[in-house]
């Protein structure tokens, strides 16, 4: 296998907080350092002066190199936009979820094909900002053909795959509610069937505020029901409001709880208690008007956060990590550090990954490059895509 020596990096992150040569702290910052690939993972990571030989060389020229970002929630398996929704939302219309229907009438109505484009051209666009894993949730279908096709087509793209069909309750389960209990025990029943083989986890939108999502007792049979199934647990909770959600997450085991827009004292106490990542979407608040939650009160209380961008139609059409990051440091009281690790080695604890969101030697060779020569540049340089993956063999 080709062997390959990066140099040139003025500041490297690897997320090795015991590296010898790194600062000691969170981030593993070496400085002057080299990295060496092997194939598709890390060989050798230190000072440049003590690199050893290697088939090839990349020189970044005194720029800073990083993990590539993990991105751990999104929604990329949707056709068209809601840009008018957006539009209304930034004059006063507040959020509900009432949108996410008129994505589904969308989706059930694009071939395979034009899917199958429209999520590789997403994906596309985030790995030129620096993004490597993605996670990538149905949803948008909402029967079990549609929500069965949703997945086999984000499976082409990652093996991070979620299945979403409690995203909302469709239309035509609305009507009273002996159907709304039938679309839970769809979902629970065949959907899940015809799901599971094409997804790693299974997530659900509890959310009381929302009279479209779920309660805490049908997020628990579905959930329940899930990881029966053999799927691992993802829950999105506390976006809208206060609810039951984040605690629902901690006490089943999930790996992750995402949004936690509105916490109690009580929920963080329970992530903290608990191993499930708080997994927060600056990019949502932003684009919903929102408030932005404190991440300060989860890291000071020992929970482990995790940044990602929630690329979807309704309430965030961004699909940039370092966007997150800047609004997470301008706006939820996190520093740049604690950012960056959040949508690295964070994310990656959020999909129980460590061979992602690092740099260690066997870890995989997902590297980012910046246009610049600290990380602290990714918040400091808001809106200017400084950030690229680099494919090396
Ligand atoms: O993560 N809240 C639920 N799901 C998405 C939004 C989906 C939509 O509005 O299309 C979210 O915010
Ligand atoms: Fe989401």
């Amino acid at each position: 296998m080709s062997t390959t020596l990066v140099t040139g990096i003025a500041e490297l992150v690897t997320n090795d907080p015991t590296h010898p040569d790194g600062d000691g702290s969170p981030l593993g910052v070496i400085e002057h350092a080299a990295v060496v690939t092997e194939g598709d993972r890390i060989a050798w990571v230190g000072r440049a002066q003590d690199a050893p030989d290697a088939d090839e060389r990349d020189d970044l020229d005194g720029r800073a190199l990083v993990p590539a970002f993990v991105d751990s929630h999104s929604h990329l398996v949707f056709a068209g936009d809601r840009s008018a929704e957006f539009a209304a939302r930034m004059t006063g219309t507040p959020y509900d979820g009432g949108g996410i229907a008129v994505s589904m009438a969308a989706t059930r109505a694009a071939s395979d094909d034009e899917l199958r484009a429209l999520v590789g051209r997403r994906v596309a666009e985030m790995r030129a900002q620096g993004t490597g894993v993605v996670e990538i949730k149905s949803g948008y279908g909402l029967s079990v053909a549609d929500e069965a096709r949703a997945l086999r087509i984000a499976r082409e793209f990652t093996d991070e795959t979620t299945f979403l069909g409690a995203h909302v309750v469709p239309p035509e389960f609305r009507s009273d509610d002996a159907s709304r209990a039938s679309y839970v025990a769809l979902v629970c029943g065949e959907m899940l069937q015809a799901c599971a083989p094409h997804a790693r986890w299974i997530d659900v939108f509890c959310e009381p505020h929302s009279e479209f999502a779920f309660t805490a007792d049908e997020s628990g049979q579905i959930l329940t029901a899930g990881k029966e199934a053999g799927l691992e647990l993802r829950v999105h909770g506390n976006q809208l409001g206060a609810g039951p959600g984040v605690q629902l997450a901690a006490r089943l085991g999930a790996a992750s709880v995402d949004h936690c827009t509105y916490l109690t004292d009580e929920d963080i106490a329970s992530l903290a208690g608990s191993s499930t990542v708080a997994t927060l979407l600056p990019g949502v608040e932003f684009s919903t008007r929102s408030p932005y939650p404190d991440a300060r009160r989860l890291l000071d209380a020992g929970v482990t956060v995790a940044l990602a961008s929630d690329c979807n139609p309704g309430t965030c059409y961004s699909s940039s990590m370092p966007f997150a990051i800047a609004v997470a440091v301008r706006d939820m009281g996190m520093t740049p550090a604690q950012a960056l690790h959040a949508a690295t080695a964070g994310a990656a604890q959020s999909l129980r990954r460590d061979d992602i969101g690092v740099l260690r030697p066997g870890a995989r060779a997902e590297l980012t490059v910046l246009d610049a020569p600290s990380y602290l540049h990714l918040a400091y340089r808001p809106g200017v895509p400084i950030a690229r993956r680099i494919d090396l063999g």
